[in-house]
C-alpha cells in the first residue's frame, strides 16, 4: 500500500526545496520499490492567498488523515502585517497543535566534508553531533497574546509563558530516552533563575533522572549554553529545552554545521502524527533564485522515512547519498567558500539522486 504523504511547500524557497525532496523519494521507490502517495496541499502564506485562511480546514484534515506530513517554509514580507493568528506562521503552530507533535527533534552534526564551511574554527566544530530536542506546542508560544492598555492610557503587550508539569515530564522524558540511545548525555537548558516554568522545569529534570542513573545530566542557563554552543560544541549529546529556547539555541547549532541550509527535523508526539521540515524558514531574500540549499528539506524527508515509515535502509541510503555528494566537494552557496563553484538547488538535487543511482547501479 502507498504511503500517504501529505506535501505542504508554502512559501518563499519552499516550492524549491519540496521539490528536490520529492524527487529523491521518488528515485527511492525507483530503486527500493516503496510507494509514496504525494499530495499537495497549501499552508502560509500561499494557503492566505487562496483561501483566505494560513491552515485551511483542508489542509488540517489532510495532514491528520496521511502516514506522514512534509512541510517546506511559511512566510514572507508579503503577510507580516497580518493579525498574529491570521499570518502564515499561525499555521505551523496550528498543524503542531492539532497533530499533537510536542517534541520537535533537530538534529546538528558536523560532516567531516564540511568542517571547514562552519564560520568557527575547524577544531570547534570537528565531531560535533547533537541533538535539540526542543519542546513545540507549550510555553510562551501558545500563551495568551494580546494587546492592552496601562492605567494611564499608555500601549501595552502581553505574552503569557506557561507550562504544566506533564507538558515538562512528557519532552524531558524524551530527551532521556533518545540520550540513552547515543552518548547518554542530558543538557537541560533554562532560566530558572529568573523565570517560575524554568524552576518547574528544573523540578522535573531532576525527578526523572532518578529513572535513567546512566545518563549524565547538565543543567545549563540558556544565557550560559548559547555561549557554551560556540565555545566547546562537543559538549553536548542531547539538549533539552523549552519552546522558544529551542528555536533559538537551534539557529545557533545550525552554524556548526556550516549552514542553517544542513539542519533537518521531525516534530513527533502523542498520536500516529508527524511533521518533517527543515529547520529554517522561507528565506525571502533569496526566494524564486533557485539557489537555495535542499538539503535540509532532503534529510527531513529521510528522518520521515526513518521515523514515520520504518523504512531504514531507504532512510540510510538518502543520508550516504548527501553524505558522498558533499565529500565530492558540491556546495550550494550557501555552503561554498569564496571564489567556489556553486549548484543550484536543482542541480544540487539531481546530484544526490544521481548519487543514489551510482549507489545502487
Ligand atoms: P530564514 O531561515 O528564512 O532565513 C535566514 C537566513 O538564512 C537568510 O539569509 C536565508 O537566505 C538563509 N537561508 C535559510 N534557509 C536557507 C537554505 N535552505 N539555503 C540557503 N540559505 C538559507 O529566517 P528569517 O529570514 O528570519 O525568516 C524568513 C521568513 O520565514 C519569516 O516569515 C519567518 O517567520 C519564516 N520562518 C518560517 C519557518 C518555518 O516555516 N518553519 C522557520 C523560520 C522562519
Ligand atoms: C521554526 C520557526 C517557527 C518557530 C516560526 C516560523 C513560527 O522559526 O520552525 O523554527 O518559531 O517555531
Ligand atoms: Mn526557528
Amino acid at each position: 500500500m502507498a504511503k500517504k504523504i501529505a506535501v505542504l511547500p508554502g512559501d518563499g524557497i519552499g516550492p524549491d526545496i519540496i521539490a528536490e525532496a520529492v524527487k529523491v523519494l521518488n528515485k527511492v521507490e525507483q530503486i527500493f520499490g516503496t510507494s509514496y502517495q504525494f499530495q499537495e496541499y497549501p499552508v502560509g502564506g500561499t494557503a492566505i492567498d487562496q483561501t483566505g485562511e494560513p491552515l485551511p480546514a483542508s489542509t488540517l484534515q489532510a495532514c491528520l488523515e496521511s502516514d506522514a506530513v512534509l512541510l517546506g517554509a511559511v512566510g514572507g514580507p508579503k503577510w507580516d502585517n497580518l493579525p498574529g493568528n491570521k499570518r502564515p506562521e499561525a499555521a505551523l503552530l496550528g498543524l503542531r497543535k492539532e497533530l499533537g507533535l510536542y517534541a520537535n527533534l533537530r538534529p546538528a552534526v558536523v560532516y567531516p566534508s564540511l568542517v571547514g564551511a562552519s564560520t568557527l574554527k575547524e577544531e570547534v566544530v570537528s565531531g560535533v553531533d547533537l541533538l535539540v530536542v526542543r519542546e513545540l506546542t507549550g510555553g510562551i508560544y501558545f500563551g495568551e497574546h494580546k494587546r492592552t492598555t496601562t492605567e494611564s492610557g499608555e500601549e501595552k503587550a502581553i505574552d503569557v509563558l506557561e507550562y504544566t508539569r506533564s507538558e515538562i515530564e512528557r519532552i524531558v522524558r524524551l530527551a532521556f530516552e533518545l540520550a540513552m540511545k547515543r552518548r547518554k548525555k542530558v543538557t537541560s537548558v533554562d532560566k530558572a533563575n529568573i523565570i517560575e516554568t524554568s524552576r518547574l522545569w528544573r523540578e522535573v529534570v531532576a525527578e526523572v533522572q532518578k529513572d535513567f542513573p546512566e545518563v549524565e545530566v547538565d543543567q545549563q542557563y540558556v544565557d550560559n549554553c548559547a555561549m557554551q554552543l560556540v565555545r566547546n560544541p562537543k559538549q553536548f549529546d542531547v539538549i533539552v529545552t523549552e519552546n522558544m529556547f529551542g528555536d533559538i539555541l537551534s539557529d545557533e547549532a545550525a552554524m556548526l554545521t556550516g549552514s542553517i541550509g544542513m539542519l533537518a527535523s521531525a516534530s513527533i508526539g502523542t498520536g500516529n502524527n508527524a511533521m518533517y521540515e527543515p529547520i529554517h524558514g522561507s528565506a525571502p531574500d533569496i526566494a524564486g533564485k533557485n539557489i537555495a540549499n535542499p538539503i535540509a528539506t532532503i534529510l527531513s524527508a529521510a528522518m520521515m522515512l526513518r521515523f514515520s515509515l520504518n523504512q531504514i535502509k531507504e532512510a540510510d541510503a538518502i543520508e550516504a547519498a548527501v553524505t558522498s555528494v558533499l565529500e565530492k566537494g558540491l556546495r550550494t552557496g550557501d555552503l561554498a567558500s569564496p571564489g567556489q563553484a556553486t549548484l543550484s538547488t536543482t542541480e544540487m538535487g539531481a546530484a544526490v539522486i544521481a548519487e543514489l543511482e551510482s549507489m545502487f547501479a
